[in-house]
């Protein structure tokens, strides 16, 4: 070994005998593929990119002497590198080592790592509190994806590879809807960003913050129409509330800063285009990470004296004030419930806040609406005086629009947005029940309604215990399937339900302790279920995670089930599987429409689960639920209990 060899680091890449006489093939050394040739019985190396366009020479042939590579045919001697005469391009040769037990390369010392622009935007995004991403890497994002695996090398994120970018994106609005916070969803150009899309507009629809990062094709082939190249701003532009293309002398933490920015304070979509040599350009000189020092306004906005006095003024008059929680309430319920300890009020919840009262609360009746139970409807209609937090007023829901009523919220274009309503009160809604409590009569005259609450349950739970035991011999009844989910889920469990009758029939006899519940709302979109329950375990490892699926809605992202093996996701997926879409059917039948086309074939999903390496149990009786129910849930790791279900008692 001479001088300069021995300063190299040797790398074994391949089995003496592997590579037969006349042949070439990849081989890795420090993470970089070469081009291993063995030609008249000298074996030698290159860099696997070949010096024309960076087609794989370890991927070609040795024709007629030659070294091909398989993109366009460009020959290189198979051991020197040259090409042939009249032509210029070398293929980058490096050392090679024939020892006793193998083949080796010999590479110069690994030079120091030169930050990219990637990093930069890397190092922003954590800084603004992204910790997990949700993607897949690929043809046009490597460069990102480099800057990311070095960010997780450290310590600073969580990448989870999804099996379909669609997961990412219900994934992610799952997360920001659960924390309040932002996670960034991670994909190539073309078929890869717009299979994100369905997810986003969840996000955007049900404002949860979310950053989306879309490779490109290279900005010098942009607009011709390269591979995988569709027109991303455009694509983006109604589905994002902002949305950026980062180019060589963009100001790229800048860039970065401004989705997150708006991400937060638009409580939907920031984007960012990457084309493809930008992700790798070197950090222009002076160049820091961004952070969100200084971009975040307080939120705790109280709104104006007048507008407290006025909404005082008409709890004051009232005697059976009604509370109802949205969403949008959800982080601060602690305010919201001492206002309605004070009132004596009870406390209704639209479906999406599902869970932000416990069940078992004295003042606690449910929720409104398509999903809802009678205790809820009932007190709505009894009350004098509707004061509503976080709530945005669906169609769904059905918030009476004849009863006076108080609406709370930070977003004004929310407040009296489908009609007028008595008092609209802009701030913050911890804020300002905290006021509503502060400006409350020392002598109010609020009529204890506890009373009524217990009366209306006691009345619903025993037509829910009648319902249970509904037995057509077809199947599991939605009535007993949610009463043994409601004893057998943890309190601190996150359930994420998808879209269809399991919905329903869960939102109607599943009842709350504590846990948090998460849905596709505004958009109500079918398959949110598991990648949402994805989305949670990332947010919230050390809680249990329910995922409530019909087997409409698992069908359409099965194949992460094997992505919650590959990550040992602590998620436990019961599926009601009645051979049919369910709510479709019952569409059909409620409009006059003949039942067609919603029948479904569906695999054993149980037997599935354990192929992909889950524990997967299949109930077919009543009698065995709480079994089923209960070492799922204890199961540490992915597991799926299949409900046989009546489709006729859901
Ligand atoms: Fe090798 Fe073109 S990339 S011949």
């Amino acid at each position: 070994m001479t001088q300069d060899q021995a300063a190299l680091e040797w790398y074994r890449v391949a089995d003496l005998g592997d590579l037969p006489e006349g042949r070439v093939r990849t081989v890795t050394a420090r993470d970089q593929a070469f081009a291993l040739t063995h030609f008249e019985g000298e074996y030698a190396a290159f860099d696997n990119r070949c010096p024309h366009q960076g087609g794989p020479l370890g991927e070609g042939s040795i024709e007629k002497g030659w070294l091909r590579c398989p993109w366009h045919g460009y020959d290189y001697h198979p051991t020197t590198g040259e090409p042939p005469s009249g032509f210029s391009d070398c293929a980058i040769k490096v050392e090679v080592e024939v020892r006793d037990d193998g083949i080796y390369v010999g590479l110069e010392p690994a030079p120091a790592h030169l930050a990219t622009t990637s990093d930069l935007m890397v190092e922003t995004m954590v800084n603004w509190g992204v910790r997990h991403v949700f993607g897949m890497v690929g043809h046009s994002n490597l460069g990102f994806a480099e800057a990311m695996r070095r960010a997780e090398a450290d310590g600073k994120l969580r990448y989870i590879g999804i099996r379909h970018e669609g997961a990412a994106a219900f994934a992610a609005s799952a997360y920001a809807k659960l924390t309040g916070d932002p996670a960034a969803v991670f994909t190539i150009a073309g078929p890869g960003a717009t299979n994100l899309v369905t997810g986003l507009w969840d996000a955007q629809m049900d404002r949860a913050p979310v950053l989306a990062l879309t490779g490109q094709v290279a900005a010098q082939v942009m607009g011709p129409g390269d591979f995988q190249e569709i027109d991303l701003a455009s694509a983006f532009e109604a589905v994002s509330a902002w949305s950026a293309t980062v180019m060589h002398d963009s100001r790229h933490a800048e860039l970065m800063n401004l989705a997150l920015k708006h991400a937060h304070l638009d409580r939907g979509v920031g984007h960012l285009i990457l084309p493809n040599e930008v992700q790798t350009l070197p950090v222009p000189e002076g160049a820091e990470a961004g952070t969100p020092d200084g971009r975040l306004p307080d939120f705790e906005i109280a709104p104006s004296p007048a507008s407290v006095s006025r909404a005082c003024a008409l709890i004051n008059e009232a005697r059976r004030p009604a509370i109802v929680v949205g969403h949008g309430a959800r982080f601060r319920m602690t305010e919201v419930l001492e206002l309605a300890e004070r009132l004596n009020a009870p406390v209704l919840t639209t479906f999406k806040g599902k869970g932000q009262i416990h069940d078992d609360h004295p003042l606690a009746a449910g929720i409104l609406g398509r999903s809802g139970t009678p205790v809820a409807s009932w007190m709505m209609n009894e009350a004098d005086l509707l004061i509503v937090f976080g709530a945005s007023f669906s169609t769904h829901t059905g918030i009476a629009e004849y009863q006076p009523t108080i609406q709370v919220d930070y977003d004004p274009m929310t407040l009296g947005k489908f009609h007028s309503v008595t008092e609209p009160v802009l701030g913050e809604i911890g804020v300002t029940a905290r006021l509503l409590l502060a400006g409350l009569a020392e002598d109010g005259e609020w009529e204890d309604q506890r009373g009524t609450v217990a009366e209306r349950w006691a009345l619903w739970r025993n037509e829910k215990a009648r319902r249970e035991e509904d037995d057509r011999g077809e199947g599991v009844s939605g009535a007993s399937l949610f009463a043994a989910l409601t004893r057998q889920t943890p309190d601190d469990a996150v359930i994420a339900v998808d879209v269809g009758n399991n919905t329903y029939s869960f939102g109607r006899y599943f009842e709350c302790s504590g846990q948090s519940v998460l849905m596709s709302g505004y958009l109500g979109s079918i398959g949110f279920g598991l990648p949402a329950a994805m989305g949670a375990w990332a947010a919230a490892p050390e809680r249990k995670v329910i995922a409530v699926c019909g087997d409409g809605g698992l069908g359409q992202y099965l194949a992460e089930v094997t992505t919650a093996v590959k990550y040992e996701m602590d998620i436990a997926i019961v599926v009601l599987n009645n051979r049919e879409l369910g709510k479709i059917s019952k569409e059909q039948q409620a409009e006059q429409f003949a039942v067609w086309q919603t029948s479904l074939h569906n695999p054993n999903f149980a037997e599935y689960a354990e192929l992909c390496g889950a524990l997967g149990i299949r109930v077919e009786e009543r009698s065995e639920l709480d079994a089923a129910l209960e070492r799922a849930i204890a199961h540490r790791g992915p597991s799926l209990v299949e409900v046989i279900s009546d489709p006729q008692l859901i």
